[in-house]
């Protein structure tokens, strides 16, 4: 079956409930509406009421083919090779590369800030910092987790590109340097963590066509101290089908099932980075320096806790199906709720209890 719906809330009497009964309504187990209406027209009335499930079947990501495990845990070999992980709060300093509408800024801060357990804005369920708890089950050696505080305690805008309009890894770690000796930045080597965020015409060595973004640490060599950093590009413009999936999909695959799905915030660019950004700040949390969680033998090819969910956002995700993810009454395409009513499309991560991929839209 592709659509599922489920009925979220909705219905006159709730409004004479306790508003702590209300919240539990909202919570409650998708199976029996599920079961309950699978006629097509009973899913438009449903639909226009309020946000329904569904689980898309889309043209795979060619990119990500090799990387993906889809949750069978007899492949993976997750293991901690006793390196640090991120478990003192965590302050990103933020870099923006090129030219940045306010708007799009402020999205991605808004999704930053919905991590934190602690901001009091805090989203209702399924939210991002439930999301974020898959990721605080990893720990270190000493038995601590990863922080659930996240702060974005510094920003810079390098709008003239110093280091220019194409970018390797290497001239990548320039700009931090170049950042870190600006003066409102400082050189935080405790908490802070470096998120570089390049614009649409930035052109990004093996962007597109083989990374989205990634995570490393730089060189005491070249920004004088080894901080934990990760890039992302906006692929708006130059590759939305494989780094801005599932809101743009290959094309070759035209005719038969659903297109590119509705982005939460209306940007396909900037929606597709947004789940990018959480693949890669789950990984810096986990393998900071690249010597904590990662599978596989090769560590200057890590197979990572974002890597092994690539491609799944729900429940039932696999062969095809990104799983069962919500649409709302303007059918945009979402499976977690950030601060300020925020919706935003993450994926999921792998967890370490369940030696499964999980997220907070769980059905199960
Ligand atoms: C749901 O589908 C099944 C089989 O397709 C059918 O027997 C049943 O009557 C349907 N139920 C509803 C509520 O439409
Ligand atoms: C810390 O990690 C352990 C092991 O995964 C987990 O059982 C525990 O719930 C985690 N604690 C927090 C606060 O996330």
């Amino acid at each position: 079956m592709l659509i599922k719906t489920a009925v979220r809330g909705g219905g006159g009497a709730q409004t004479l409930l306790p508003l702590l009964l209300l919240l539990l309504l909202l919570i409650v187990p998708f199976n029996n509406a599920a079961a309950a209406s699978n006629s097509s027209a009973k899913q438009q009335t449903l639909q226009t009421q309020s946000d329904s499930y569904f689980n898309p079947k889309l043209p795979p990501k060619s990119l990500s083919a090799s990387k993906k495990f889809e949750g069978s845990s007899d492949l993976v070999d997750l293991r901690y090779h006793m390196g640090p992980v991120l478990s003192s709060p965590i302050n990103i300093y933020l870099i923006w590369y090129g030219r940045w509408a306010a708007s799009h800024q402020l999205l991605i801060k808004d999704f930053l800030l919905s991590i934190s357990t602690s901001d009091r804005r805090a989203a209702p369920s399924p939210s991002v910092s439930q999301w974020w708890r898959t990721v605080s089950l990893y720990t270190d050696q000493t038995g601590a987790n990863i922080s659930s505080s996240v702060l974005v305690a510094g920003e810079y805008s390098d709008t003239r590109c110093s280091q220019g309009t194409h970018l390797t890894r290497l001239s990548m770690q320039q700009v931090i340097a170049a950042a870190v000796r600006s003066k409102p930045f400082p050189v935080d080597h405790k908490n802070g963590i470096y998120l570089i965020l390049t614009s649409g015409d930035v052109t990004v060595q093996d962007f597109c066509r083989a990374v989205c973004g990634f995570h490393y640490f730089t060189f005491p060599s070249v920004v004088g101290y080894t901080l934990p950093y990760a890039w992302v590009g906006n692929s708006g413009k130059q590759c939305p089908e494989v780094c801005a999936y599932p809101f743009a999909v290959p094309g070759y695959m035209g005719g038969g099932g659903p297109g590119a799905l509705a982005p939460p915030n209306a940007d396909v660019g900037v929606d597709g980075m947004i789940s990018v950004i959480g693949h890669e700040l789950a990984e810096l949390a986990s393998n900071p320096l690249v010597n904590a969680w990662y599978a596989g033998e090769d560590p200057t090819a890590p197979t990572e806790i974002g890597d092994l969910c690539e491609g799944l956002y729900g429940t039932g995700g696999g062969g095809g199906y990104i799983g069962q993810v919500m649409r709302d009454r303007e059918g945009r395409t979402y499976n977690v709720k950030g601060r300020r009513g925020r919706k935003f499309l993450v994926q999921w991560i792998w967890s370490p209890v369940l030696k499964a991929c999980a997220g907070p839209n769980a059905l199960d």
